[in-house]
């Protein structure tokens, strides 16, 4: 999508972090954006912030784990603005443990949030985009934890589902006029953090769930790294050249090729123990 100025973007947990960076690069290039995103408070200060600067831009409150109120969003959305020519799929958060602090609360809240709002999001919004014959862009934030995991983290699984869904929508959906991006982000400065400022009730565990043995070094370690991590409104530039240059995937740096290189010669290392063989069928 070259000409930006004058379409209009929809784009999730935007009251925050990465989305607002995203939001703010967008409404800089002219771009209208309906800023969604779970906390009140937060969306009304981005949207009041952007509109100091002349930005088009309007807010909706929803969960994006609640099917409905994304598809109530994006009739807010075509209300407001009439066509929607970009999703981006931004909203996540960072919950539950590895093996042995697992609990069915956190999957579901990891899993919906971070995986089941992207598929939803591309149901709702892809006919969309598709009705105006004008093309569009779907960008859905993943991690560079969706492309090497570490570990058996619900936030590493979902991430990977991320990447596998937009690696997959892009051959589907190009014939449709519609590109499609992945972000893989690495370390930003944002309040991925503090996710459980936005754990709905129906996520939150009826007891204290199981301690993450040796989990506190890797937390302080993450925390720090965040603390000092890129700029979002970096990033949100990034994704907006993404987007005009239609970037299949949108990295913010190369601090972890080599361990996507790693991970590549690992799998190789997979078929090399097989090759030659002769599979009994
Ligand atoms: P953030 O916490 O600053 O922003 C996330 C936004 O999503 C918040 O405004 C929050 O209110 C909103 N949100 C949370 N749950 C929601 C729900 N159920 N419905 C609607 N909105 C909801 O964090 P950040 O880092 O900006 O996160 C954005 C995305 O970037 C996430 O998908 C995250 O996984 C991803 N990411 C972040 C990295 C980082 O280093 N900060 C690295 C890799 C990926």
């Amino acid at each position: 999508m070259k000409d930006l100025a004058g379409k209009t973007a929809f784009v999730t947990g935007a009251a925050s972090g990465i989305g607002l960076g995203i939001t703010t690069a967008l409404a800089q290039a002219g771009v209208k954006v309906m800023l969604c995103d779970i906390e009140d408070a937060a969306l009304g200060a981005a949207i009041e912030g952007l509109r100091r600067t002349n930005a088009d831009v309007d807010g909706v409150k929803a969960d994006v784990s609640i099917k409905a109120e994304l598809e109530a969003a994006a009739v807010a959305t075509t209300d407001r603005f009439g066509k929607v020519h970009i999703l981006v799929n931004n909203a996540g958060i960072a919950g539950g443990g590895g093996y042995g602090a697992w609990t069915d609360p956190a999957w579901s809240w990891t899993l919906g949030v971070n995986l089941m709002a992207v598929i939803w999001g591309v149901e709702i919004f892809g006919p969309l985009i598709e009705s105006h014959g004008e093309g569009g862009q779907i960008v859905s934030t993943a991690s560079i934890a969706g492309l090497i995991s570490g570990s058996g983290m619900p936030y590493n699984v979902s991430k990977y589902g991320v990447v596998a869904l937009s690696e997959g929508l892009r051959e589907e959906l190009a014939p449709r006029g519609i590109g499609v991006s992945v972000l893989c982000p690495g370390f930003i400065r944002t309040r991925i953090g503090e996710s459980a400022r936005n754990r709905p009730a129906r996520f939150v565990e009826a007891e204290a769930p199981p301690a993450d043995a040796g989990a506190a070094p890797f937390i302080s370690m993450i925390r720090e790294r965040l603390a000092h991590g890129i700029d979002p409104l970096y990033v949100g530039e990034l994704v907006r050249e993404g987007i005009e240059s239609d970037w299949p995937y949108i990295f913010t740096d190369a601090e972890f090729e080599p361990a996507i290189e790693a991970r590549f010669s690992r799998i190789k290392a997979g078929f090399d123990r097989v090759r030659g063989r002769e599979p009994r069928r």
